[in-house]
């Protein structure tokens, strides 16, 4: 069994983004800047917003967190877009989700120009990724593929499970690898809430992602020998014993699943950093676009 080590690949991936921002400061040129809008006062939004922030700083990025009440309208909120799409500085921005209830989120990634989506939220940048072209993949699957591309995991031809249809996680998965190509070239199922016989198919399953939300929902028995595992759970599960009263938890059952695997992925330290270092990858490719410098993005 191999552990998908995401908090040493994000690390390598943050040292390689650092050299590219050296040689752009050497030869005189603009850094990439990532501005990041966060409605409301979520308690786990504002500590991934935090870490996004911060990894920007490691880089040698410039960032700008805007910070904006859990009141704000949807126009508020879409004057604040127009102003980032506007702002010649800044090379791309995201949206922190999940949004308060007055807001229509689909509304307002659409205001989103998007060679600043660095999400890879907006349906321009969905459609183009499930048209095998170039653009920006969402943070989280890239950074999956980036794992699975650096561990050499084999996917060709391999039934892929996807467990949940988020637009964020599940869904662009499920068509990232089936796409022709490594990785990827995958018979995918997606399954979600109304899926009949789940864990027959998950059974069934070369490689299981699961992006559920449901501490420790994936057991030994429900995987094949050898299943490569991608647990992107995060779920905050209270606990005294910790300094900030919680712990984050996988969907997957680490400790039993882990000795049936053939590569699976802790958490924390399996998907979640990968998906920040991976969104600086996807400003600096916004910047080198925008400096006409390289074009061609994944
Ligand atoms: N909320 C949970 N994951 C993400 C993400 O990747 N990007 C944004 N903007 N919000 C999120």
């Amino acid at each position: 069994m191999t552990i998908l080590d995401g908090k040493k690949v994000s690390n390598d991936i943050k040292t390689e983004i650092a050299a590219e921002v050296q040689k752009m400061k050497d030869a005189g040129e603009k850094v990439p800047h990532l501005a990041a809008v966060i409605v409301g006062d979520d308690g786990a939004s504002l500590t991934y917003v935090g870490s996004k922030v911060r990894s920007c700083e490691r880089v040698g990025f410039e960032s700008t967190m805007v910070r904006m009440s859990h009141t704000t309208s949807e126009l508020e909120l879409l004057d604040k877009i127009k102003e980032l799409n506007q702002n010649d500085d800044i090379d791309g921005f995201i949206i922190q989700l999940p949004l308060p209830p007055q807001i229509n989120t689909q509304r307002v990634l659409m205001a989103v120009d998007p060679s600043k989506d660095v999400d890879g939220f907006h349906p321009e940048n969905f459609g183009r990724m499930a048209l095998d072209m170039s653009t920006f993949i969402p943070a989280t699957p890239f950074g999956i593929l980036e794992l699975l591309e650096r561990y050499k995991v084999d996917t060709k031809g391999k039934h892929t499970v996807v467990i949940g249809r988020s637009h964020i996680v599940g869904r662009p998965m499920s068509i990232l690898m089936s796409r022709k190509g490594w990785p990827g070239n995958s018979t995918v199922t997606l399954t979600h809430s109304n899926t009949k016989n789940i864990t027959q198919i998950i059974s069934q399953a070369d490689i299981v992602i699961s992006a559920l939300g449901v501490p420790n929902f994936l057991k030994a028995e429900m995987v094949k020998d050898d299943a490569v595992v991608i647990d992107v759970g995060i779920t905050r599960v209270e606990d005294a014993s910790r300094p900030k009263g919680y712990r984050i938890v996988g969907d997957v059952d680490f400790d039993e699943v882990s000795k049936k695997a053939s590569f699976i992925t802790p958490v924390p330290g399996g998907v979640g950093p990968m998906t920040i270092a991976m969104l600086l990858k996807n400003t600096l490719l916004a910047r080198e676009q925008r400096s006409g410098s390289k074009i061609g993005q994944r």
